[in-house]
């Protein structure tokens, strides 16, 4: 979409990688943002430094989403300062890999509690923001890992193929309120999700901005159609 004033998006854990470059996109186009993630001192800066760059208005609100509180006083910092929600992105999300066996119970909750019960949190909290706008969208940062399992992925499997489910869910339970709900699955992408934060060499990987145009295509579409999941890859990977 390419003119996006008078919107307002919510993003969850948007001061890195996949979430800050929707931000952005969101900004560029006029629309209004909020910058988002547990670090307050990193949201502040993200906010001020995308506000100053971007024709949108974007501002920070720290925000753990495993808090409900947190969550709740996020959309309600939107609503208060930009007027209300119209796009809400649940991005926020973490990756502990280890096999079952040998799992620390901590990487076990941290994943569930930030992946899934983060989504409930925040995505509750805009119903009747979004309700008093006539509709809007939620926009849930899923994975490839919540389609193909792998060994050493059974806390991220179970928190990306439960949030494919409960998209899926949400998306029946909220059209007929003109609330679109949709699940993004992307593959590799080169953000800090993984140790040592984006490496140059893995340019076979999908960027962020990839994701983020996902979702400004999203968003151009008539509110008659509703693409409920969209999956994208790195074309060429390395041959295994
Ligand atoms: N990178 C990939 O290959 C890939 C592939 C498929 C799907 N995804 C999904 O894409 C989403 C974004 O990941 P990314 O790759 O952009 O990772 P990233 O670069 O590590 O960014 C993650 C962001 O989430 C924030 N965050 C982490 N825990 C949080 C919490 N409890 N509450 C609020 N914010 C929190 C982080 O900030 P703080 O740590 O300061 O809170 C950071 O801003 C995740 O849901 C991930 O599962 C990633």
């Amino acid at each position: 979409m390419d003119d996006l004033s008078g919107k307002v998006a919510v993003v969850t854990g948007s001061t890195k990688g996949i979430g800050r470059a929707i931000v952005e996109a969101v900004a560029a186009r006029g629309g209004s943002a909020v910058v988002s993630s547990r670090t307050e001192s990193e949201v502040r800066e993200v906010a001020a430094e995308l506000d100053a760059r971007h024709p949108g208005r974007v501002i920070g609100i720290p925000c753990d989403v495993r808090e409900r509180s947190a969550c709740q006083a996020l959309v309600e910092g939107a609503v208060a300062e930009l007027g209300g929600v119209d796009i809400l992105v649940n991005n926020a999300g973490l990756g502990r890999f280890a096999k079952l066996q040998e799992m620390d119970p901590a990487d076990w909750e941290i994943q569930l509690r930030t992946n899934l019960d983060g989504v409930f949190h925040c995505s509750q909290a805009v119903i009747e923001p979004m309700r008093a706008r006539g509709g809007g969208w939620i926009l849930n940062i899923g994975s490839l890992a919540g389609r193909n399992a792998f060994s050493g992925g059974a806390a991220y499997n179970a928190s990306k193929f439960g949030l494919l489910g409960m998209s899926e869910a949400m998306m029946l339970d909220l059209r007929h309120e003109g609330i679109r709900v949709s699940c993004i699955m992307p593959g590799s992408v080169n953000t800090h999700f993984f140790d040592g934060g984006p490496d140059p060499d893995d340019d076979w990987k999908l960027q962020s901005d990839d994701i983020a145009r996902v979702v400004m295509d999203l968003l151009a579409f008539p509110e008659r159609a509703l693409p409920s999941r969209i999956e994208i890859r790195p074309t060429q990977p390395p041959r295994k």
